[in-house]
């Protein structure tokens, strides 16, 4: 069984407030797509790395990514992450019928160890996501006002990276384009085809950096690690 990770990196990241790509944006003087190209190289059941970024920084990324032992290709993105993605499902080699990882270039921190229990657990369940508990009360609201506290035990946050058997990710994913639907994530595609998603452990530190606010706590916490 082969696994080949989709690494998404073509967002503008305007929330990030920088005059580049978020994922070209450095973390302790590293670009946050390396970093997060690096990990996932890291992972000894992974087989290739398929990145997608804005069509006007392939050559940049491809150069930027010479080391990455794993690295397959290159590709552009699209408007949306949900396009970006199927452009990746694209690219991967035909015939490949493994368990395809997508994993977004703004968690550049996520560890080995989560993405080889992502792999296994979709190996063994053909679909499996990392979910991070929730540590605050979490209220429903409408209109500024808080209508209803949610049972948090049975919440969590969704991260990346998200296995699936590729052939089950690419019907979910054709399904959803068929019926309009914006996906916030690969496993959302899933749960709209009654389709089970196994969830493995999240990491605090697999967080994603969206704000300036994201990038000083990942600089601060590899210049501690001894990061240059
Ligand atoms: O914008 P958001 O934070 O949801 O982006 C999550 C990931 O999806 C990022 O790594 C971003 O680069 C990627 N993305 C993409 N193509 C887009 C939008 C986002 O590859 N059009």
């Amino acid at each position: 069984m082969k696994a080949l990770a989709i690494l998404v990196a073509a967002g503008r990241g305007e929330r990030m407030g920088a005059d580049q790509p978020k994922a070209f944006v450095p973390v302790a003087g590293q670009p946050m797509l390396l970093l997060a190209a690096r990990a996932l190289d890291a992972a000894p059941s992974l087989d290739g790395i398929v990145v997608v970024v804005p069509a006007d920084r392939i050559a940049d990324a491809r150069q930027l990514l010479g080391g990455v032992r794993a690295l397959r290709d290159v590709v552009a993105g699209g408007e949306t992450r949900q396009d970006s993605v199927q452009r990746g499902l694209e690219a991967l080699p035909p015939g490949f019928d493994g368990v395809v990882l997508v994993h977004d270039a703004a968690r550049p921190l996520v560890e080995v160890d989560l993405i080889e229990s992502v792999i296994q657990a979709a190996v063994e369940h053909d679909a499996a996501i990392p979910v991070l508990g929730l540590v605050d009360t979490v209220k429903r609201l409408r209109d500024d006002r808080v209508v209803e506290t949610l049972d948090r035990s049975e919440l969590g946050a969704a991260q990346t990276p998200q296995g699936f058997r590729v052939a089950l990710l690419r019907r979910a994913y054709d399904k959803a384009f068929r019926d309009d639907v914006v996906l916030t994530d690969e496993a959302m595609a899933l749960e709209r085809l009654g389709e089970p998603v196994m969830a493995v452990k999240g990491s605090a530190r697999n967080r994603k950096l969206t704000t300036p606010e994201d990038l000083a706590w990942a600089e601060s916490l590899l210049l501690s690690e001894g990061h240059p």
